[in-house]
């Protein structure tokens, strides 16, 4: 299991500790959440410190867009060195263009689905996408309880992507812990994000551990 763990839930008044652990840790990738008080009802954080973080931060960057109009914002997530700029399909009408535009910025492409979109709406999409990112709780915020529903959804669109020979990667995010993330993996999920289960644990080398052994 790849392992992405949610800057989130770090400490924003110290952040060097927090980065140094992911460093050293198992885990493939950071996870960013930016959110911008309209498309979710919370803001988090945005460039000057995504850039401070990919200073220090070894791991590649799962940047996930929790803002309207993503599509204005890709030559700003390239400049980070971002892995992956993944974008809610709620908050972009012209998907297929803004992924061909992630692409030709040299990045991966995802797309998020909040709880109640269903997974058919990537039917005509999914063969150019790099990620798909299931969001497991409604996003804007960190702690939240796991709806149980995604594990079904996971299966939903492992059989998509096996049907149509996509080469995505199904990510989940929100809720996730060593007993959901166990239902996510035999699902058929292949990253998991985790935020307050890492950054609220006391050995937080060993959370990322129980994910990524599953
Ligand atoms: C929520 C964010 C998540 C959040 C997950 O909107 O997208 O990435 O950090 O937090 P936990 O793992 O605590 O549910
Ligand atoms: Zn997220």
């Amino acid at each position: 299991m790849q392992v992405s763990p949610s800057l989130l839930s770090a400490d924003f008044a110290n952040l060097t500790p927090d980065l140094e652990m992911i460093n050293e840790s198992e885990c493939d990738l950071l996870h960013l959440d930016v959110m911008d008080g309209v498309f979710v009802p919370n803001i988090s954080f945005g460039f000057p410190v995504m850039k401070a973080v990919a200073k220090i931060c070894k791991k590649p960057l799962d940047v996930h867009l929790m803002i309207v109009e993503p599509q204005n914002w890709i030559s700003q997530v390239r400049d980070l060195g971002a892995e992956y700029m993944v974008f809610h399909q709620e908050a972009c009408t012209h998907i297929h263009r803004t992924v061909q535009a992630i692409h030709a910025a040299g990045m991966k492409a995802g797309v998020s689905l909040c709880p109640a979109t269903p997974v058919s709406t990537l039917e005509d999409i999914i063969t150019d996408l790099d990620q798909v990112l299931l969001m497991s709780v409604n996003p804007g915020f960190g702690g939240q309880p796991f709806i149980e529903g995604t594990v079904e959804k996971v299966r939903r669109l492992r059989n998509l992507i096996e049907r149509t020979g996509s080469k995505a990667l199904i990510n989940v995010d929100g809720g996730v812990n060593a007993s959901t993330g166990s239902l996510l993996a035999e699902a058929g999920a292949d990253i998991l994000v985790a935020g307050s289960y890492v950054f609220g644990a006391e050995n937080p080398y060993e959370a990322i551990h129980s994910l990524k052994i599953l």
